[in-house]
């Protein structure tokens, strides 16, 4: 991939955490050129609740605990941004987490906000769009909705972290499963945790 150019939004689904964990791993990768960030109205009130993270203003700043170099924020209101037209050239989309609420509006094509919009125009153009959806139990709507946005072209990647690399902390199981997303959108990281199976620990099969 030429440098990236990618957009992120955070909605009003619980793991937060994820999504600030995406921030500081694209801010810190030299392939990323910029980042367009949005989060929903209603992801701020799981931010404070979750991360501490109050206020609409530096909402950047205080996620990353530092001031952005590559990402800018627009409010999930300003339908007018860039990433609302196909015209704009971007790498694709990621929604982290992504809410039923978020998902329902990306399933039926509704476009009334900025993030909806954006993951629309995603997937019109035949760009990745992955939606890291956060629910459960999930019902028959929620079922249905992800495979219509699948049906669309959607990559359906669930915040179902993994254990298998014995995660010290959530912020550490956090970073791992943003990891796989990312690798999954072409840009692996330093530090992913790759399970190698007891056959290549004992170099069975490893033809290397
Ligand atoms: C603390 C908290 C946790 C929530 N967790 C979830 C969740 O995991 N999944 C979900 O779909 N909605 C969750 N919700 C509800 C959504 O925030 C709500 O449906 C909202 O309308 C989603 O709007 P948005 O998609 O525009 O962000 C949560 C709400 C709060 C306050």
């Amino acid at each position: 991939m030429e440098a990236a150019n990618l957009t992120v939004a955070i909605t009003g689904a619980s793991g937060v955490v994820f999504g600030r964990e995406m921030l500081r791993a694209l801010e810190a990768d030299e392939r990323v050129a910029c980042v367009h960030f949005v989060a929903s109205e209603n992801s701020l009130r799981v931010m404070a609740e979750e991360l501490g993270v109050s206020g609409r203003t530096q909402c950047l700043e205080k996620l990353l605990d530092a001031s952005p170099q590559k990402a800018t924020q627009y409010s999930d209101a300003d339908i007018g941004a860039a990433i609302a037209s196909g015209s704009y050239p971007s790498n694709g989309m990621i929604i982290l987490p992504c809410s039923m609420g978020t998902l329902a509006a990306i399933a039926h094509g509704l476009a009334n906000s900025l993030i909806a919009r954006a993951a629309d125009v995603t997937l019109k153009e035949r760009r990745p769009l992955i939606l890291c959806v956060r629910e459960t139990p999930f019902n028959r709507i929620h079922l249905r909705n992800m495979t219509l946005a699948a049906e669309a072209g959607a990559v359906i990647f669930p915040c179902i972290p993994a254990f298998y690399n014995k995660p010290t902390d959530s912020t550490e199981m956090a970073r791992q499963f943003v990891f796989r997303v990312l690798a999954h959108i072409g840009l692996p990281q330093p530090g992913a945790y790759v399970w190698k199976g007891k056959d290549r620990e004992q170099g069975i099969g490893n033809r290397e």
